[in-house]
């Protein structure tokens, strides 16, 4: 692994990352979307390696939104074909790194086959302990919350939880990342600066990180890059400098 100068004991503890730009990096090449979100499929594996490397214990994705399902017919399924292929191709990856691959979502949603390559994935890697490689699929942050406060309205409903009792944990106990501990570091590449619909629960005191640097072209030395620039950062929690 490069230099760098990073403190490992002051790591993020969960990552999420919005991966943008695979459209428009093809566009600059002259290639079709397709060929950008297979090239983005590569920077996945690298990201993913050096999460694993430097000790990153939870990385989420977001990998397909509840929004995307709008797109062409034809990009959506290459994406979900690449999903499936990777998924297939990676699996040796993840056991090696002894990585534990999750997803989130409206996952009912995907085809079927998707979701049985998925699942079985998820099966053979849900006892690894290094990391947590959270894949967001068919994911809303509006849907999955409207989802928890169902869950909660039902449990007033019928008599199982107290108006008064609910409270933060409440909420994170529902949330489709219930396994997760809250994001503190978001990274967004291809210089949006937009949440779009990710994790809003999940990310209230995260760190937000926007680079222009396209999700094909994401390598390690871009990682590290935003890990360091968490590190530079005071991170406060609503206290003073000096109450930290
Ligand atoms: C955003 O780029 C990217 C996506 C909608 C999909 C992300 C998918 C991958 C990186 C590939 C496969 C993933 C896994 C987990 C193997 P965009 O198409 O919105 O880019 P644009 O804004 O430039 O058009």
């Amino acid at each position: 692994m490069e230099q760098h100068n990073l403190d490992l004991t002051r790591l993020p503890k969960h990552i999420a990352l919005i991966m943008d730009g695979n459209g428009r990096w093809a566009k600059q090449q002259g290639l079709m979307r397709v060929r950008g979100h297979e090239k983005g499929a590569k920077a996945v594996r690298q990201t993913v390696e050096a999460c694993a490397e430097l000790g990153i214990q939870n990385l989420t994705l977001y990998a397909f939104s509840t929004e995307n399902w709008k797109r062409p017919k034809i990009e959506v399924e290459t994406l979900m074909r690449l999903l499936v292929s990777s998924l297939r191709k990676e699996l040796k990856t993840l056991q090696d790194n002894n990585i534990s691959l999750k997803a989130v979502g409206a996952l009912d949603l995907l085809p079927k086959s998707t979701l049985a390559e998925l699942n079985e994935v998820i099966k053979a890697t849900e006892n690894n302990t290094h990391m947590n490689l959270t894949l967001a699929l068919s994911y809303g942050s509006r849907e999955e919350l409207l989802y928890v406060f169902k869950k909660v309205a039902s449990e007033v409903n019928n008599g199982r939880l107290a108006i008064d009792d609910i409270n933060d944990d409440t909420i994170h106990k529902h949330l489709y990342t219930h396994f997760l501990p809250d994001v503190d570091l978001l990274i967004r590449t291809s210089g949006e600066q937009r949440i779009s619909n990710f994790l809003l629960w999940q990310i209230a005191y995260a760190e937000l990180y926007f680079t222009e640097v396209l999700w094909p072209d994401f390598r390690r030395e871009h990682l590290v890059q935003a890990l360091q620039n968490f590190q530079d950062r005071e991170r406060r929690f609503g206290k003073t400098s000096e109450q930290l």
